[in-house]
């Protein structure tokens, strides 16, 4: 078992993270699949790696628990998509998704890694820290420090398997934002009205209750001195043209009514109760 796990590792090696830990009861089969599709995406979900991670100086504004991006440091490379291009088709297309993935994306990751080497302040700096520290001063490593994390958290809670919140986060998704319909609405209004480029999210707060922000360009929640309300991403949902524009031209309300229906709730799920930790 343990040589799968490490299997499953292996395709997060890319991250250059800084702690690796087993867990610690045996995992059955469905267990390790579930982690090891996480990890392949970008995401391990691992309590007693949180811990690790926040001895070694990365800190979440909500709980315990830390994306393992977070704590990753450079040089970066371009995560595994997870699926296939052609895995959300119809709602977004297979062209999109390679042109967004390994080009867009790609392109973030390789001008992050040109600024940190330009701004000694950002060198050896973890993702988590690099983005909680950057200012207007600091445009490019905002712009490709926010267009890799956002990315890479993007292609993990994408998938079309159909499924809709359960449990917890159901529950809080009606506490907190109404119900999963006044989410969903809320989110296509913010969506469509971010004037250019940008994001709309779906974020936990240090009082670990759910908000809906909008950022612009490659902003996100966790750049504290740049943002009005600070919190750690559940999802968001990019709403560049370059995330819609050949199937959906203009029609940015359109591709959002898409693509609610291939947010992997599974994954958002995993992600919410890691962050109630
Ligand atoms: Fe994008």
């Amino acid at each position: 078992m343990q040589r799968r796990f490490l299997q499953g590792v292996k395709l997060w090696g890319n991250y250059k993270i800084d702690c690796v830990c087993l867990p610690k009861n045996s995992m059955n089969k469905r267990d390790f699949l579930k982690i090891s599709g996480i990890v392949g995406t970008g995401f391990l979900l691992s309590p007693q790696m949180a811990c690790k991670t926040l001895k070694s100086g990365a800190k979440s504004s909500t709980s315990a628990w830390i994306d393992p991006l977070l704590s990753a440091k450079g040089e970066f490379t371009l995560p595994a998509l997870g699926y296939s291009f052609a895995a959300l088709e119809p709602h977004i297309d297979a062209m999109t998704m390679e042109i967004h993935h390994d080009k867009h994306h790609a392109a973030y990751i390789k001008k992050l890694n040109e600024g940190i080497k330009a701004t000694p302040a950002f060198a050896d700096k973890t993702l988590g820290e690099i983005l909680a520290n950057v200012t207007k001063d600091s445009p490019a490593i905002r712009n490709n420090g926010g267009g890799h994390y956002n990315h890479s958290l993007f292609w993990a809670v994408l998938g079309a398997n159909g499924s809709k919140p359960e449990g917890k986060l159901w529950e809080a998704i009606n506490r907190d934002l109404g119900s999963y319909q006044q989410m969903l609405d809320t989110l296509k209004d913010a969506g469509t009205k971010v004037f250019g480029s940008g994001w709309v999210w779906v974020c936990v707060d240090a009082d670990k209750k759910l908000f809906i922000s909008a950022t612009p360009n490659q902003d996100n929640p966790l750049m504290v001195n740049l943002v009005e309300k600070k919190g750690t991403p559940l999802f968001g949902i990019d709403v560049w043209e370059h995330a819609y524009y050949l199937k959906y031209t203009n029609e940015r309300k359109k591709y959002l009514e898409a693509i609610f229906n291939v947010l992997n709730w599974n994954v958002i799920g995993e992600r919410y109760a890691n962050l109630l930790l």
